[in-house]
């Protein structure tokens, strides 16, 4: 079949090479796709929000099934213009995708089934948000209700902190992300990423992992889009996963059923686990980046069985096939990131890494200049690496790191720490 991915991070490339594995793939085509993806697909420019676009791109070369990697095209309905075109398609509509898009209605929703999350109450004037803050007191938290590209949560150790933040928000900081807030009890525990397929109907979970958000060694520094990852999530026990299953995933999945806007793709619960209890912190409609590298560095080729079974309706027929194995991704990025950072500087070594089933450099913003790789973005590369353990993934991750020679480029040290 023709397939085409939509992206052109590591998440993306990380679901492009699982797929391109798959011998049912005989054409795959990124857009607008990154070098590393170049180099195993064909790449084509085109504008991923751009519903109509897409659907004609996909006419044109008569595209089977479409993979959306980010948020931003499936909270522009572009899964719902393929449907309606009869383009198989991977991802949910833009009504369940504010799950992600809207922090107050994911918390309306898990209310409504009962889902064990933060407490929290849902603002649209600066006033009434300021003297609920100052009733509750601090540690608090305050986010903007929109997409903000992750930048729309401030965890508030202070009152002042979190009345600054209110400010901020409907001062406009965030855009029309910020127009309203949501603001939350603050939680403690340790976090995980658990991911479930859902087509709809059934709830299939197909892996765990964390991520590092800071960009400092020791979990320090600002937050940023991730700093590295690794799967499985040791916290994320079999009896955590199956509570989170029956208390969380289930309920809110029938709930989006009940109204009328049945969810369909990869549903990516961020938990917050304390005392072997999962409480929801938010939900993404989307794969994380980087934590989709270490799931397609441990699913393989069976990710786009899984996938298509997804769209097609069909996950009650899947099972995963688990390796007892251990991924882990170091995300390589430009110095000044999350900051401003230079664009352009060129990176050697690459082509020196091993590429298999358990070595894989993932690109995210890359690009080809005169015959070199060149930095395009703030995070650039994931040096990922399986293992029969965390130690060895992460030793092998960190000794293809040693091989790319990349002055320009930073990484923490630390990715696991936290499991290890
Ligand atoms: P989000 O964008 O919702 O993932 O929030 C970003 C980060 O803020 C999360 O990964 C948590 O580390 C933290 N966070 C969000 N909500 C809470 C909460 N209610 N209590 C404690 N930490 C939180
Ligand atoms: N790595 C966090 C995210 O993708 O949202």
């Amino acid at each position: 079949m023709n397939i085409l991915v939509l992206g052109s991070g590591g998440r993306e490339h990380a679901l492009a090479w699982a797929i391109m594995q798959n011998p049912k793939c005989d054409r795959l085509i990124c857009a607008p796709g990154n070098a590393g993806m170049a180099e195993i697909a064909e790449c084509a420019a085109l504008d991923i929000t751009d519903g109509s676009a897409v659907v004609a791109f996909c006419e044109e070369v008569a595209i089977d099934f479409v993979v959306i990697g980010p948020e931003a095209p499936l909270a522009a309905g572009v899964a719902d213009r393929l449907r309606g075109a009869g383009v198989l398609c991977f991802g949910p509509s833009a009504a369940a995708a504010r799950l992600e898009a809207s922090k107050a209605f994911t918390k309306e929703i898990c209310a409504a089934a009962g889902a064990p999350t933060a407490a929290y109450a849902h603002f649209a004037d600066a006033e009434a948000a300021r003297a609920y803050i100052r009733a509750q007191g601090a540690p608090i938290v305050v986010k903007a209700d929109g997409l903000a590209a992750g930048k729309g949560v401030v965890v508030a150790m202070t009152e002042a902190e979190a009345l600054e933040a209110v400010d901020a928000m409907f001062g406009g900081a965030m855009g029309a992300a910020g127009a309203e807030v949501v603001i939350e009890e603050f939680m403690t525990g340790e976090e995980a990423s658990f991911f479930v397929l859902v087509d709809g109907e059934t709830c299939l979970p197909i892996g765990t992992a964390q991520d590092h958000k800071r960009v400092g060694e020791g979990d320090t520094g600002p937050n940023t889009g991730g700093m590295g990852a690794y799967s499985p999530a040791p916290v994320l026990t079999e009896a955590v996963a199956e509570a989170a299953m029956e208390q969380i995933i289930r309920p809110t999945m029938a709930e989006m059923a009940r109204r009328g806007m049945p969810y369909q793709g990869v549903l990516y619960a961020g938990l917050m686990i304390e005392g072997g209890a999962p409480r929801l912190v938010e939900y993404n409609v989307r794969f994380g980046d980087p934590e989709c590298q270490v799931l397609m560095m441990r699913l393989g080729a069976q990710a786009l069985d899984l996938m298509l079974a997804c769209a097609e309706g069909r996950l009650d027929e899947m099972a995963v096939n688990w390796a007892e194995d251990h991924a882990l991704t170091v995300v390589m990025a430009a110095a000044g990131y999350p900051g401003a950072y230079a664009k352009g500087s060129v990176i050697r070594g690459v082509e020196d890494c091993p590429e298999d089933s358990a070595y894989m450099v993932f690109h995210a913003g890359t690009g080809m200049e005169a015959g070199q790789l060149v930095a395009t973005g703030g995070r650039v590369l994931n040096v990922t690496a399986r293992g029969g353990t965390l130690q060895e993934a992460r030793d092998r991750a960190y000794a293809m790191v040693d091989r790319i020679d990349w002055p320009e480029g930073f990484c923490r040290r630390d990715i696991g720490w936290r499991a290890l």
